[in-house]
């Protein structure tokens, strides 16, 4: 009997040539596909790996515990890598990783394989998460050693084994999608002062082309998970993809930057993220009501933490577990509506209410029925500043 390999396969170049590679090399191939959003036409893609020497092909629709078990924890830890990137693509490696070994297990292969190049992030999530899960499947990372050194080496070997590829459309950057968001890099994007032109963008309307009236949502959170959209009540799912449309018809949601990628590298990188950025301002602004000043701030200290871990691959670890019952302990209280104006590209809190808010108008207003007493300031900033006093004479 052959040994088996469980492919992560995308119906890409990269992918697809793997797994004729594989099958050349006397395995049995099956190739896995994890449903994250990616509004891939999996049906053409089945047949193609197929076609290609495939024993078997999986699509599995991981959307609905994707958004449950990954990208609402983050969002409610506010998760956001260096300042710009709402980790679309590594928030769905752990889960897509998960679903490989489940289905190695299940058809006893030898190997879990994946297409990540050896320069980049993916690799390191996939494999460590492999490794948490199941550490006695072996790994293999077929273009990490293979000889095709470039993409036309890749085209002409596709070519030499009637692999069927998508030449027509040759795709100028490298995209990954989900329902979180969309990462673009390489090609001309490389030249960190170049200005991405705007086929780059796939969800995201330039401000020019966006409508000239400001969009209006309302977003209710339940213990700091979105249920309600514009007071419609709407699976995770659903409102995300909703509200992607909504978000990127105003422009919202777009990225430019120059990340730290985890084996040292600096890279250019898009991202459009319209539903994300939207929610993660909705939910910062719900926060800022409902959560005492120094918890806020805390927590403020958690979120980068919590990016750091999901960008790091380090995903299946105590310490993320242990974050997530922090977080947790947090959103009790964050319940409640933000209101969201969308317009050429800005996403602005205009309104909050929470039935749990901290926030009293008689102690904050300076008009009628003023109940802070003034009085009581003198003694506190006396005391508060005791220990400077004098300090700069
Ligand atoms: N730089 C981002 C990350 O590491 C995006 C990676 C995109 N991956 C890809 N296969 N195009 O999370």
């Amino acid at each position: 009997m052959k040994e088996k390999v469980v492919l992560a396969y995308s119906g890409g170049l990269d992918t697809s040539v793997a797994i004729k590679w594989f099958a050349n090399k006397g395995y049995d191939v099956i190739a896995y596909m994890a449903d994250v959003g990616q509004e891939s036409d999996f049906p053409t893609y089945e047949k193609r790996a197929l076609k290609t020497g495939a024993k078997k092909v999986v699509v599995e629709n991981l959307k609905e515990e994707f958004v449950r078990d990954f990208v609402f924890k983050a969002l409610k830890a506010n998760a956001v890598y260096e300042s710009n990137y709402l980790l679309a693509t590594a928030l769905s490696r752990p889960i897509i990783a998960k679903g490989l070994v489940k289905m190695a297990q299940k058809e006893n292969a030898t190997y879990v394989a994946h297409g990540c190049t050896g320069k980049g992030n993916d690799q390191v999530r996939f494999e460590v998460t492999i490794g948490s899960l199941d550490p006695s499947l072996k790994i293999w990372a077929p273009v990490r050693e293979w000889e095709m050194k470039t993409r036309q080496a890749e085209i002409d070997y596709a070519r030499k084994h009637n692999i069927p590829i998508d030449t027509t459309k040759k795709k100028p950057y490298s995209l990954d999608v989900n329902l979180w968001g969309i990462s673009i890099e390489s090609g001309k994007l490389e030249d960190p002062y170049y200005e991405p032109t705007e086929d780059v963008y796939q969800i995201t309307k330039s401000v020019k082309d966006s409508k000239s009236a400001p969009t209006y949502v309302e977003i209710e959170f339940k213990k700091g998970i979105p249920v309600k959209l514009n007071g419609k009540a709407m699976a995770g799912v659903e409102l995300i993809l909703k509200l992607n449309k909504i978000a990127g018809d105003a422009g919202v949601g777009r990225s430019d930057m120059v990340e730290n990628r985890l084996v040292g590298i600096k890279s250019r990188e898009i991202y459009e993220a319209p539903a994300g950025w939207t929610l993660m301002t909705a939910h910062k602004a719900l926060e800022s009501l409902v959560l005492d000043r120094e918890l806020l701030h805390y927590k403020d200290s958690i979120a980068l933490k919590y990016a750091d871990l999901t960008y790091y691959g380090l995903w299946y670890t105590p310490l993320r577990e242990s974050l997530d019952a922090f977080v947790d302990q947090t959103q009790k209280r964050v319940t409640g509506v933000a209101k969201m104006k969308l317009h050429k590209g800005n996403c602005i809190v205009v309104g909050r209410k929470s039935p749990h808010s901290l926030y009293k108008k008689e102690l904050a207003t300076y008009e009628e029925g003023d109940k802070f007493d003034q009085s009581l300031a003198k003694g506190f900033i006396q005391i508060w500043g005791l220990p400077y006093k004098g300090a700069y004479k």
